[in-house]
């Protein structure tokens, strides 16, 4: 469900062997994260989206430009990314910035999703104010009338976003409070070094 490129490095390779953990449970939503971004006036806000790829590169999910998440991180690429998994009693705090993936790789994706899924991606203009629900699904099933299958082509607007992370950090719970935290940080000569922290 989630593509894995190369990943040969911690903190990656400890993401990743949570991520299969959860997976391999069958964990709903296993692959769901929070990801928070800043507006101009530094007010934060953070929703839920889907991690589609990791490597050592990052972590990928999709989204749309235009959406007030993507406005704001065209603005300023400084995220926060929250993975929390009850069962496993884990939590990973992720920070660092964001890029935008290649064409190419948004295409495939794009390509590869259901017919209604490309379409609603089209129409919908992720965050802006609709009239009604109505409306919206009225759209979606005109455009589906007047358009062919093979026209329809990933918008300008939805796409990749990579997460490049500066700093992760392990959380495992355990009893009477005394919580693992183990944190990875990217030094400035590229380096991740690690040290744990206090519950
Ligand atoms: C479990 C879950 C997964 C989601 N996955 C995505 C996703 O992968 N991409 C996305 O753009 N929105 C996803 N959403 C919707 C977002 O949480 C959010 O409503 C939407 O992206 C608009 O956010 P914004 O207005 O802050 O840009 C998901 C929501 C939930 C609850």
């Amino acid at each position: 469900m989630i593509e894995k490129g190369k990943v040969s490095q911690e903190p990656f390779l400890g993401i990743l062997k949570i991520l299969e953990e959860a997976e391999s449970l069958n964990l709903v939503d296993w692959n769901a994260m929070n990801i928070a971004s800043v507006d101009q006036m530094n007010q934060p806000s953070s929703r839920m989206v889907l991690l589609k790829k990791i490597s050592d590169e990052g972590l990928v999910f999709y989204t749309n430009y235009n959406s007030r998440k993507g406005k704001e991180i065209s603005l300023n690429p400084k995220v926060a990314v929250n993975f929390w998994w009850r069962e496993l009693k884990k939590q990973i705090r992720i920070e660092g910035f964001i890029e935008k993936a290649s064409e190419e790789d948004s295409d495939d994706y794009f390509n590869s999703r259901p017919l209604k899924s490309r379409v609603s991606a089209i129409i919908s203009n992720q965050s802006s104010v609709i009239s009604s629900y109505e409306d919206l699904t009225n759209q979606i099933d005109n455009y589906l009338e007047k358009n062919d299958e093979s026209s329809i082509k990933r918008p300008n607007h939805c796409g990749f976003i990579i997460v490049l992370p500066n700093a992760v950090e392990f959380w495992q719970e355990r009893d009477n409070r005394t919580h693992e935290r183990l944190k990875y940080f990217l030094s400035d000569d590229q380096k991740w070094s690690s040290c744990l922290l206090s519950p």
